[in-house]
C-alpha cells in the first residue's frame, strides 16, 4: 500500500484518485461537470483543505458544504451510495484498514448529515 499515515501528501493522492473515479462515473461525473466545467483545479484544492481540516485539524477549509450541495438540483439520494463506494475503493487502494476506516467514518457521518438535511421531509 502506498501510504501508512495521513499526511498532506497522502490526502492529495486520495483526493486526486477519488475525483478521477468520480469524473469517470456515469452518474456522478455529469453533476460535477455541470458545477465545475472543465477546470477541476479549484475544487481539488478545496478538497485537500477540507480533508486536511478533518484529518489533521489544519483548519484550512472554510466553507459551507451543505449550502453548496443544496444548490445541486440534480443531486439524488441514491448518489450518496455511489459516492461513498468510490471513496471507499480509493481509501483501500492507498491505506491500510485502520487509516482507511478513519477517513470512511468521517465520510459516512457527513454523507448521513447531508442526506438528512437534503432529503428528509417529515410529514407536516
Ligand atoms: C463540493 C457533488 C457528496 C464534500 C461539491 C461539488 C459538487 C459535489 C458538484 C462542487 C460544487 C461547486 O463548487 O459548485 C457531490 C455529490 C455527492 C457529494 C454528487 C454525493 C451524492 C459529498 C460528501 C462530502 C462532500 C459525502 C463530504 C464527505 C464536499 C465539499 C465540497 C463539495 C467539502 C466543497 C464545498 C465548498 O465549495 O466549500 N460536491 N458531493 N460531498 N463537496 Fe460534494
Amino acid at each position: 500500500l502506498p501510504f501508512s499515515i495521513v499526511s498532506e501528501e497522502s490526502i492529495r493522492c486520495l483526493v486526486d484518485g477519488f475525483y478521477d473515479k468520480v469524473r469517470q462515473d456515469s452518474e456522478l461525473g455529469p453533476i460535477f461537470e455541470e458545477a465545475l466545467g472543465q477546470d477541476w483545479g479549484p475544487h481539488l484544492t478545496k478538497m485537500y483543505d477540507f480533508w486536511s481540516s478533518l484529518m489533521l485539524t489544519s483548519g484550512r477549509y472554510k466553507g459551507n458544504p451543505l449550502a453548496v450541495h443544496q444548490r445541486l438540483d440534480t443531486l439524488q439520494i441514491g448518489h450518496f451510495e455511489r459516492w461513498l463506494g468510490l471513496f471507499e475503493q480509493t481509501c483501500h487502494e492507498l491505506f491500510g484498514p485502520e487509516v482507511a476506516e478513519a477517513f470512511l467514518i468521517r465520510a459516512h457521518r457527513i454523507a448521513g448529515n447531508f442526506k438528512l438535511a437534503l432529503f428528509y421531509r417529515p410529514d407536516r
